[in-house]
């Protein structure tokens, strides 16, 4: 049966950082909410517009537009092996909504807490940066690119700092966490669905954790 991962954790904890780890090494598509509502975001759309502030103030958005999103990215063929689900499900509703999808497209939900204590994901968020042509993930005291400033595959982009990547709205981010989507949480692992990696060491120490418990269980 195809898997479906779901990488969770707070804010900075590096879940994009193991998604597109997954996504190199074992050919699952990253779909990370994150990323496809800051593309969104960018355009001059009535849709724009409403998700422009609610990215910036770091609460949710709204659970109806988020299940069509994953709705309509995940039924596309590369998903049909598996995939990679990167910042959702964020809600019970948009939990509720994942099992039945899961049914649907025959696959199962194999979650994976990325476990960091709270008073390091503040220098992971303010650090980190972005290649804005690949969405490769730096941090300037972490991961820095070869050259300062330079994605090291696209040197001629100038990496970018997320507009919610401001000590404000990192703990709003990390308000909603605990609020909305820690309880998530207690919901996996019940279903002995849930899987827990320490997240305070190397990335790639984390993945071949990961990796292992993917593989094993396929
Ligand atoms: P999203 O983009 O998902 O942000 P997030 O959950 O706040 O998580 P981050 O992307 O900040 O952290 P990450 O865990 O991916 O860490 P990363 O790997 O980059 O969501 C943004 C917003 O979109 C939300 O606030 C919400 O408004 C909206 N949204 C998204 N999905 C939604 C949904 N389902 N429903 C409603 N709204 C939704 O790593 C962080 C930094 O640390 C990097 O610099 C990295 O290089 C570094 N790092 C990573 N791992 C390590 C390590 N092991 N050691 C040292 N440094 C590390
Ligand atoms: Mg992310």
């Amino acid at each position: 049966m195809a898997k479906i991962i779901v990488p969770m954790g707070a804010p900075g904890a590096g879940k994009g950082t193991q998604a597109r780890l997954l996504q190199e090494r074992l050919g699952l598509p990253q779909i990370s909410t994150g990323d496809m509502l800051r593309a969104m975001a960018k355009a001059q759309t009535p849709l724009a517009e409403e998700v422009r502030p609610v990215l910036a103030s770091g609460k949710l958005v709204s659970d109806d537009l988020m299940v069509q999103i994953v709705e309509e990215r995940t039924s596309r063929d590369d998903c049909r092996d598996g995939y990679v689900l990167d910042g959702f499900p964020r809600t019970t509703v948009q939990a509720e909504m994942l099992e039945r999808l899961v049914v649907k497209q025959g696959h199962e939900i194999i979650a994976i807490l990325v476990d960091v204590p709270f008073e390091l994901l503040e220098r992971r968020a303010t650090g980190r940066r972005n290649c804005p042509v690949c969405n490769e993930i730096y941090n300037v005291y972490f991961k820095p690119p070869r050259i300062e400033g330079r994605c090291d595959k696209h040197p001629d982009a100038e990496l970018v700092r997320r507009a919610d990547d401001n000590a404000e709205t990192i703990k709003k981010r990390l308000e909603t966490y605990e609020h909305d989507t820690q309880p998530l949480l207690d919901y996996y692992e019940s279903s002995r669905r849930l899987i827990v990696v320490d997240g305070t060491r190397e990335p790639e120490t984390i993945y071949a954790d990961i990796e292992k418990t993917v593989m094993g269980d396929r």
